[in-house]
């Protein structure tokens, strides 16, 4: 596959077993020649074009130093979240962190205040569990409702948590594992809890590229500040 002509769906998702046992990665590099690894996260597919040319770019300039400013990825998150959601947030509203779950950790343990506990609601992504124990938090488990139907927030146990003195719920939506997307009546309806409550809603939004088209999502930011 050369980067120059836009590659099709099948091209990007075309590579060999061989070549993939070559790549350093986790998932790869990590099992013997007769397992083939089968979980999702890590894509066994080609990088895209534009993503060929920025690292050829900066490999060729020799231009490997601390990172400097993040303006390009900010505007770009900016516009895309504007086209995709019609959600207009500010590139200088937007931070940079090495992942999801080091930006997590960090605003739960700011957040958490004297209780020290983040609300999740199971079940739900097996690592938010790690995040609150980087996070020095416990959790406080109010499972989903009814999830062989979808999965739904149990107001009332959130209620009772934040009652409690819970000031900080983790959400995964579009959810994992569920596949379930919130609708913005429902997110709003947590937004008044937690509004109430004096509660901030911490919200993983990792998965929203991937929702169907003709689905409504909401990013929480254009339902609650
Ligand atoms: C809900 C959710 N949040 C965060 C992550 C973390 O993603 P990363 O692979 O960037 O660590 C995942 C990965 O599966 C996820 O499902």
């Amino acid at each position: 596959m050369t980067h120059t002509t836009h590659p099709t769906v099948d091209e990007l998702f075309d590579i060999s077993d061989d070549r993939l046992r070559e790549r350093a990665s986790l998932k790869w590099s990590n099992v013997d020649v007769d397992v083939l690894p089968a979980w999702v996260a890590e894509m066994d597919v080609h990088l895209a074009p534009a993503i060929i040319d920025a690292l050829q770019n900066a490999i060729t300039r020799h231009d490997a130093g601390y990172p400097g400013s993040a303006e390009g990825v900010t505007q770009a998150f900016s516009d895309f979240a504007r086209d995709r959601w019609n959600w207009n947030i500010e590139p200088d509203q937007v931070s940079i962190h090495v992942d999801a779950a080091t930006a997590a950790a960090k605003l739960m343990r700011h957040y958490a205040g004297a209780d020290r506990s983040v609300m999740i609601m199971p079940p739900v992504y097996n690592r938010f569990y790690d995040w609150l124990d980087v996070g020095g938090v416990r959790p406080v488990e109010v499972p989903l409702t009814d999830v062989p139907n979808g999965g739904y927030f149990d107001l009332d146990g959130i209620e009772a948590g934040l009652k409690a003195g819970t000031k900080v719920i983790l959400l995964c939506n579009p959810h994992n594992p569920l596949g379930r997307v919130f609708s913005r009546h429902e997110l709003s309806e947590l937004a008044e809890l937690a509004e109430r409550y004096d509660a901030v809603v911490l919200s993983d939004e990792i998965h929203a590229p991937l929702v169907y088209h003709g689905v409504e999502y909401s990013p929480w930011l254009t339902v609650s500040e």
